[in-house]
């Protein structure tokens, strides 16, 4: 699908639509009312097939970090995997815990458990079971559960349904929050305070959305501080650090050596992997908890042969170091994106303009860890010209606008992947730095015509006329 067809079927798919079911029953009237919620702010997901897919643009955008996808690493690495099982079943046989379990998934885990230096892996079938499994299942009746503002969802439904006392936010990476949050946990519920009970702490090792790292070692220290019986244990959820960050890529807790001092970690491998499925890491205790408490692993079927292949062979491209290429590109061109804006004259005015800027301009040297995202922030609503900009240039890259962020936190999530090039890095910043340009100058009166609206949103916009 070419970058026009996908902006056209986009435009097509924000139309208000409830009029159209007035005749139909109230269950359907009622849902596209729902809809037309979504498409009134511009918010309504439509099935895209990024332009990147066909070869007609740039991936910035997908979950194939490591490019593993996009070059044919995992799939060859897979062939290989099937080739030497070739009386594989497809079928698990039923849930784990009954028919579900065999030889192939016991001995996967085992790796991953090792790879990652943890006791115990349980293989799930996604990073979304795993997560209402470790906060649906862990948290006992009486404890309570601090958390990241910026959590994935699939945490927060396992929390909704867990028998926690309490759950409470903090801000977004926050150490002095975390420790007031805890210390009145501390203060307001008695098991906690005389460790009988335990406050288990949610973070992630990358947020998604900010491309930024959680301060683990200070938040540890922190709760050893605040609770020294000892009854503070963390919950790492490593979706975006897997295969990034760490030794060959095997996550914060192992770049930091804190596999002894975190409780629970969870590896995804549907992002930088290429496949799917996630492992839940933790010791004995944590593995025959989930297995007997979890509902999202007692009452479903057995991860597949094939899955658990397709993480074999991610897992094989991390430890023998054929990622490493990859995880070495995206950290050269991050710094080679992040030193051009920086220097960049139209950027810059842009950025004491309040328009456009990149967090990462401010501390790229200050930086322990770099990843992957960079978020490149607007003003509110300026995220879809900037998106319309890029998109019509040939970069595919998305804008994250309210409801999906905080009002106030626009930005496009510029991701950099192990095969993107210099040359693709290079016209990403040439393109950015027209629009910041364009946008000075329609800010300060200079622009042709006095025209308020950049060129590629009056494009846009024209196609949305003529599809009205
Ligand atoms: C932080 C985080 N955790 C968990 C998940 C869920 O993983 P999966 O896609 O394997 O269900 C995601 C996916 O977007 C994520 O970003």
């Amino acid at each position: 699908m070419s970058t026009q067809s996908m902006l056209t079927s986009w435009i097509q798919g924000q139309k208000p639509r409830a009029h159209e079911v007035k005749d139909a029953s109230v269950f359907y009237r009622n849902l596209e009312e729902a809809l037309d919620g979504l498409r009134a702010n511009h918010a309504m997901f439509t099935p895209n097939i990024s332009a990147w897919k066909s070869g007609e643009g740039v991936d910035f955008c997908s979950n194939d970090i490591l490019h593993l996808g996009f070059t044919g690493q995992i799939r060859a690495a897979f062939e290989e995997e099937l080739a030497r099982h070739p009386n594989h079943n497809l079928h698990s046989g039923g849930v784990r815990m009954l028919d579900g379990n065999y030889e192939y998934i016991q001995q996967v885990e085992n790796e991953i458990a090792e790879f990652h230096g943890a006791e115990t892996a349980l293989i799930v079938n996604s990073g979304f079971d795993g997560n209402t499994a470790i906060f649906g299942a862990l948290p006992r009746p009486g404890d309570a559960i601090i958390y990241d503002e910026l959590v994935h969802p699939s945490s927060i439904d396992g929390m909704v349904h867990s028998l926690a006392v309490c759950r409470k936010p903090i801000r977004h990476n926050d150490c002095d929050h975390f420790r007031e949050v805890l210390a009145s946990v501390v203060e307001s519920e008695e098991g906690v305070r005389d460790g009988s009970r335990c406050v288990l702490v949610a973070v992630e090792s990358v947020y998604s959305m900010h491309g930024d790292v959680c301060p683990l070692r200070e938040m540890v220290d922190i709760a050893k501080e605040v609770c020294p019986l000892g009854n503070v244990e963390f919950i790492v959820d490593e979706a975006h650090g897997t295969g990034i960050v760490g030794p060959k890529g095997a996550g914060l807790v192992s770049a930091l050596g804190m596999e002894k001092e975190v409780a629970v970690r969870l590896h995804t491998c549907g992002k930088s992997l290429a496949s799917a499925g996630a492992a839940i890491l933790g010791n004995i205790t944590v593995r025959s908890a989930l297995t007997n408490f979890a509902r999202s692993v007692i009452y479903t079927t057995a991860p597949s042969f094939h899955m658990v292949a397709s993480m074999k062979a991610g897992y094989h491209l991390l430890k023998t170091g054929a990622a490493q290429k990859a995880q070495e590109n995206i950290i050269y061109l991050i710094k080679r994106f992040v030193t051009a804006i920086r220097a960049n004259h139209d950027f810059q005015k842009a950025s004491e303009m309040g328009i456009v800027w990149v967090p990462l301009c401010k501390d790229l040297e200050e930086r322990k860890f770099l990843v992957h995202i960079v978020p490149i922030r607007t003003r509110d609503r300026y995220s879809y010209w900037l998106a319309f900009h890029l998109q019509l240039a040939g970069y595919c890259i998305y804008p994250l606008d309210h409801p999906v962020v905080p009002k106030g936190q626009s930005c496009i999530r510029l991701i950099v992947h192990g095969a993107n090039t210099e040359a693709q890095i290079d016209g990403m910043v040439k393109s950015t730095c027209e629009w910041a340009r364009e946008m000075v100058e329609i800010e300060t009166g200079a622009a042709e015509g006095n025209n308020r609206i950049p060129k590629a949103a009056q494009q846009v916009y024209a196609m949305m006329g003529a599809a009205a």
